[in-house]
């Protein structure tokens, strides 16, 4: 009788502890899903703020870009009119050397340096004309001054939201500028395809020299570089995807996926 007893209590302090166990493991599962909801809440606060900076940027640049043109550029082409009207009036630029024809050359090449500083910042033709127009222009540029053949194909149906197609430009522009830089490639690949799941695919592949990609990203957190690492971040920042494929010799190939709609996660 005693041992039954016994037994009893044994089973009532187990189911007890058992009980509050459990109690506890439900608060501290709670809690949990409490931490995460509140730590995705503020990445995703974070992310909106990063890409409203990202936009204020941009916004920034294209006001910058149409002064630069629409301003300073006007003035120095009024002057070199002038300049050139003078030139002919003296019997033309014959002799290089004269002061009024060296301030004509002075001209041309500050009004060639505030265009090329005006489309650096942010190129008409991406708001004029669209990414597809942008991208062929930005292609044939960097084609002309590497020596390399270049073929552009944009396969996407409808318009694209305006931040994405920044995104995508800019994306294009850092990796067109390493390709000159880094690849020595005789062909280059540019290729931005819609998928069935309405995903973005922006591919850029070049034949060149390659790099050892763990290496190329560790430039970046020892301080040495900065393109391949924004390139991550901001396609991040948009909910995307950021792949390089590249190895000594063979290469390399830079792939970027990005949805369509702001915020919708990566498959
Ligand atoms: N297309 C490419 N072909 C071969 N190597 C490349 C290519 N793109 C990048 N790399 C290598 O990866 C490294 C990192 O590239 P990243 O764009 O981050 O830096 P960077 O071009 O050297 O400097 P930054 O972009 O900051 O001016 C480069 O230094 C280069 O060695
Ligand atoms: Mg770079």
């Amino acid at each position: 009788m005693w041992q039954l007893r016994m037994n009893e209590a044994k089973v009532q302090v187990s189911q007890g502890t058992d009980g509050s166990v459990r109690d506890q493991l439900a608060r501290l599962r709670e809690q949990q899903e409490r931490l995460f909801a509140q730590l995705h809440a503020g990445e995703q606060h974070f992310k909106q703020l990063a890409r409203s900076v990202w936009r204020v940027q941009e916004d920034e640049r294209r006001r910058l870009a149409r002064e630069l043109h629409d301003g300073i550029g006007q003035q120095l082409t009024a002057l070199k009119h002038r300049l050139d009207a003078l030139a002919r009036a003296g019997g033309g630029c014959g002799d290089a050397s004269t002061p009024l024809c060296q301030a004509l050359e002075i001209c041309d090449s500050a009004i060639q340096e505030t265009r090329a500083l005006s489309r650096l910042l942010r190129p008409q033709i991406l708001d004029d004309l669209g990414l597809e127009a942008a991208l062929n222009w930005l292609a044939r540029h960097s084609a002309e001054s590497g020596g390399y053949e270049v073929e552009v194909d944009v396969a996407v149906p409808g318009p694209i939201d305006g931040d994405i197609s920044t995104l995508i430009f800019r994306v294009a522009q850092e990796a067109l500028t390493n390709v000159l830089k880094h690849a020595a490639a005789k062909h280059v690949v540019v290729r931005l395809a819609q998928r069935q799941d309405q995903w973005l695919q922006f591919l850029i592949v070049d034949d060149g020299r390659g790099v050892d990609v763990d290496a190329a990203f560790a430039k970046a957190s020892g301080g040495h570089s900065t393109g391949l690492a924004s390139m991550r971040e901001r396609v991040r920042l948009f909910g995307g995807r950021f792949t390089v494929v590249s190895r000594p010799g063979e290469g390399m190939q830079l792939r970027v996926l990005v949805p369509q709609l702001e915020g919708e996660a990566a498959p």
